[in-house]
């Protein structure tokens, strides 16, 4: 089976303070990864330090079998790992599209020599652009509102247009932090259908941290528990739920 992702021994402090302690754990291609634990157990610094944008103290990360220890976002996007990052205020202004054609992974045809010396190449560029721009955003339902700022999107239209910028970097491991928080929940439903089919037909694969826990039963094919900036239960989602520790620390809290 293709590895997507290999953490070792990740740590990281703030002012003396570990936050992440120590994490280690592996991605298969194809998996849904849920990533669970309480408030400050240390899941979104996690993710900052799978996609680059924070440095680990120690250990390391392999993305695609390649060592991505340390590397800035835009260089694990290459190797194949995104993670979706809330709109930039900036971008707000930006239509729907805009936003999706702007996270497109290669931008030829805004390079200044393109544009001068090959107009024609700079052209067709923009075009097979604009082209996978669309294509994304009738993946995720939004095509109806290509045309509008983005900040006029709601909420849970938000968290769509982030993941279609995560699909337009064309990474085969998506990292999605909350991505069901603060959403209406027939949107809710929609964005789990949504990763389910990707997953399914688009061979992506995921690492989902999600509060609902409902939502990360449904879609997790393993689940990782962290606590206190450990790792402290991962399997099947019945398989951690049914450890003590796992109740004791958080799911007793939730039931
Ligand atoms: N940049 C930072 N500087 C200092 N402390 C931080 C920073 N980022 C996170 N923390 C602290 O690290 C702990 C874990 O935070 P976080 O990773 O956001 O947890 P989670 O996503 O599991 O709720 C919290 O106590 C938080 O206050
Ligand atoms: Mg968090």
């Amino acid at each position: 089976m293709t590895t997507r992702l290999v953490a070792s021994g990740l740590s990281k402090s703030f002012s003396g303070t570990t936050v992440v302690d120590n994490v280690s754990f592996t991605v298969d291609a194809g998996q849904i990864v849920g990533l669970i634990g309480p408030n400050g157990a240390g899941k979104t610094t996690l993710f900052n330090l799978l996609s680059g944008v924070l440095k680990p103290d120690s250990g390391s990360l392999a993305v695609n079998g390649v060592d991505a220890t340390s590397l800035p976002p835009y260089r694990l996007s290459r190797l194949g790992l995104v993670r979706t990052f809330q709109l930039a205020r900036e971008l707000d202004k930006l239509t729907v599209l805009e936003n999706v054609q702007l996270a497109a992974r290669d931008n030829t045809g805004e390079t200044l020599a393109g544009a001068l010396f090959r107009p024609g190449a700079a052209r067709a560029a923009e075009r097979a652009t604009t082209t996978r721009a669309r294509e994304v955003l009738a993946l995720v339902s939004l095509s109806a509102h290509e045309s509008k700022p983005a900040a006029t999107l709601s909420g849970g239209q938000k968290k769509l247009l982030e993941l279609a910028r995560c699909l337009m970097a064309e990474a085969d491991t998506i990292l999605l932090d909350e991505i069901a928080a603060g959403v209406a929940p027939h949107l809710v439903e929609e964005i789990a259908v949504l990763i389910q089919r990707l997953n399914r037909d688009h061979g992506k694969t995921f690492v989902i941290i999600e509060h609902n826990v409902g939502f990360i039963r449904n879609l997790s094919s393993r689940v990782v528990v962290m606590a206190s900036g450990k790792v402290l239960a991962e399997g099947s989602f019945d398989h951690v739920a049914a450890d003590p520790a796992v109740v004791a620390s958080y799911l007793g809290q939730a039931a």
